[in-house]
């Protein structure tokens, strides 16, 4: 079985710095690097790393940061065969700040993901036969996610959607999840119910449920996961770390979630391993460079912390 990530190429910018700036505010930063990362994939990177066959789907421009994106994703094992130089326009760049404590804002010039529209949903026609789940986010306009959503239901491949960055959703897309996953913004956008604590979020995935999702997963950070299936809820503690950088925490929650379902791995055990993913991700700074492999991943969740 096979794991199929349809969604956006990034170009990370990161600045670090001490504290996030308030609006107006002139800041010096630490320091400065540059990253592969993008939702999508950092999706396909993270199952990748944990050792299942990874299909990306997406574009990237026909600039020297396209080349880098492609080739890193290879040398993570990401089958990259299906992804489209965009010629026409830029890639994809994420400026991001990253604070001391680990907490960062995030701002996505689209570039390429933006021109992925649903004739790119034909590169996904021949794999899902093949795949176990197709992971959606929302970095790539939304007919082209309602599009391949639409596909894999036909094909019976569970979808699953993290809405990030969260914005409302066409009314038709809710029927067609099978697992979405927002943190605590993204649920109180996608609701409008602020969600601040269990209770709140018990509230907002019900509501999501209400919508026509099947499962709903409630990432929390530290306060933990919430899920509802049906009647039934699960709660997934944190694991606790030091957190360093929190980019990509949620993508590799995703990745590993698709990576223990394909492994026919209990719901509360797949939750598990996105919990973990996403721990062991926030102790490294940068995206797709922070995402664990397999053997690391194996030693933490056998040990509930990070081998030194
Ligand atoms: O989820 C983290 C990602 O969000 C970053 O890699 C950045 O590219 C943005 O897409």
């Amino acid at each position: 079985m096979t794991i199929i990530v349809f969604g956006s190429i990034n170009l990370d910018l990161v600045t670090r710095t001490h504290r996030l700036p308030k609006p107006g505010e002139t800041l010096a930063g630490i320091s400065f690097f540059t990253a592969s990362g993008g939702k999508g994939a950092n999706q396909a990177v993270a199952a990748a790393k944990l050792g299942m066959i990874t299909w990306m789907i997406g574009r990237v421009g026909g600039d020297s940061f396209g080349q880098e994106l492609l080739e890193s994703l290879q040398q993570s094992g990401v089958k990259c065969d299906r992804i489209l130089i965009d010629d026409t326009t830029p890639s994809g760049i994420a400026t991001i700040t990253v604070e001391d404590t680990g907490e960062n804002t995030i701002v996505i010039v689209p570039g390429a993901n933006d021109r992925v529209n649903e004739s790119d949903c034909d590169r996904l026609t021949d794999l899902l036969p093949h795949a176990a789940a197709l992971l959606l986010q929302l970095e790539i306009p939304l007919p082209a996610v309602l599009a391949a959503a639409k596909k894999a239901q036909n094909a019976g491949v569970p979808v699953i959607l993290d809405p990030a960055p969260a914005r409302e959703l066409p009314p038709e897309l809710y029927a067609l999840i099978d697992i979405i996953t927002p943190n605590e913004t993204e649920l109180s956008i996608l609701t409008g119910i602020a969600v601040r604590d269990i209770e709140t979020a018990r509230e907002a995935i019900t509501e999501l449920q209400r919508r026509g999702v099947r499962t709903a997963i409630a990432k929390l950070g530290a306060k933990g996961v919430l899920c509802a299936r049906g009647e039934e809820e699960l709660f997934v503690p944190a694991f606790a770390v030091a957190a360093v950088d929190t980019v990509a925490a949620g993508d590799a929650f995703n990745g590993a979630l698709a990576v223990a379902i394909a492994q026919g791995l209990p719901l509360r055990e797949a939750i598990v391993w996105g919990a973990a993913a996403g721990a062991l991700t926030v102790t490294k700074p940068g995206a797709q460079s922070a995402l664990p492999s397999r053997l690391t991943f194996e030693d933490f969740l056998r040990e509930g912390k990070i081998k030194t």
